[in-house]
């Protein structure tokens, strides 16, 4: 996989999955007994940041340090890029200093742009359409929770957002079952449903996009869950918050999935509104792993793509 970009998880075989989630969890296992593993000594990671983050910023910093190497926050008012220098002359520059990007942008496309004029590795950290890095560590949450990928059911109670999409790409690739429920007109865009029918139709899943939450979450061993107002939405809120109402995961919602179901949420979580506090501070409650995850994850896809392996 050394110098390839991550758009998005279709990017990726399902072997190329299994590469990066076992060397996840081979990395996890071993940060927890004492073992350092400094193979990106001298490496550089740039992050460009044109919306907030918490988890992003800090799991690939600390994932780079952790690694021996090194990254530098990029902000958009850090960077001429905010001032009209275009992304392409953006990427240029940077691929002469760093040895991988990491950008969290608007359009997908700016994401596309970015890695067609970098001759490093371009990882993206959420686009308006994919969040490949937070399905990574999903994956391997849910690997580690059930011991395989391959027939676990996930249900998607909510909006048909770029958490959504990264997920169903994943989910179909792997074998997992991915069962949808979102309001009509906020489901995930027709070719990225499309593809995911055809993949998951190689990897033997089943994928149903639909509006009834009780409907998908039947017999679900993951219910999943992110805001109704994404980031760039927020003139849209008022709306949003109405037609998503009767999409809250709650208790009551809960107990109709699998006993042993665990919850998901890729967070910031809007507490009372996507899921109750009840939900997310709860027994079934995988988030703080989910969270932890996105940098055994994220240390696992840089030394993938930067070096090749460990
Ligand atoms: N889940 C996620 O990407 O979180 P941040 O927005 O905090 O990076
Ligand atoms: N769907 C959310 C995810 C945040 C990590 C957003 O795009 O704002």
């Amino acid at each position: 996989m050394k110098g390839k970009h991550l758009l998005a998880i279709h990017d990726l075989s399902a072997e190329e999955i299994d590469f990066i989630l076992n060397l996840a969890d081979r990395l996890k296992r071993e940060n927890k007994e004492g073992k350092s593993h400094e193979v990106l000594h001298g490496k550089t990671l740039g992050m460009i940041f044109a919306k907030p983050s918490t988890r992003t910023r800090v799991s690939f910093e600390t994932g780079m340090t952790q690694l021996g190497g090194h990254a530098i926050y990029l902000g958009m008012n850090d960077l001429q890029l905010g001032r009209g220098e275009t992304i392409a002359d953006t990427a240029r520059t940077l691929s002469r200093y760093v040895d991988a990007i990491m950008a969290r942008l608007f359009k997908h496309q700016e994401a596309e742009e970015l890695a067609k004029h970098s001759s490093v590795p371009v990882i993206n950290g959420l686009t308006d359409l994919h969040h490949p890095c937070q399905a990574l560590a999903d994956l391997m949450t849910i690997r580690e929770r059930f011991g395989k990928l391959r027939g676990v059911n996930v249900a998607w109670v909510g909006d048909g957002n770029n958490v959504c999409v990264s997920l169903l790409e994943g989910c179909s690739l792997m074998g997992a079952n991915f069962r949808a429920a979102c309001p009509e007109g906020y489901e995930p865009p027709e070719e990225i449903v499309r593809w995911a029918k055809g993949s998951a139709r190689k990897s033997g899943a089943i994928v149903e996009i639909q509006p009834e939450p009780e409907k998908a979450v039947k017999n679900a061993d993951v219910i999943y869950t992110d805001v109704w107002v994404s980031m760039g939405q927020e003139g849209e809120a008022k709306k949003r918050l109405e037609i998503f109402k009767k999409y809250q995961v709650n208790a009551g919602l809960v107990k109709k999935a699998s006993p042993g179901v665990i919850v998901m949420h890729c967070l910031p979580a809007h507490r009372g509104q996507e899921i109750t506090d009840e939900v997310i501070d709860g027994p079934h409650s995988a988030v703080w792993d989910q969270a932890e995850n996105r940098m055994h994850a994220q240390k696992a896809l840089l030394v993938a793509l930067i070096k090749g392996g460990l």
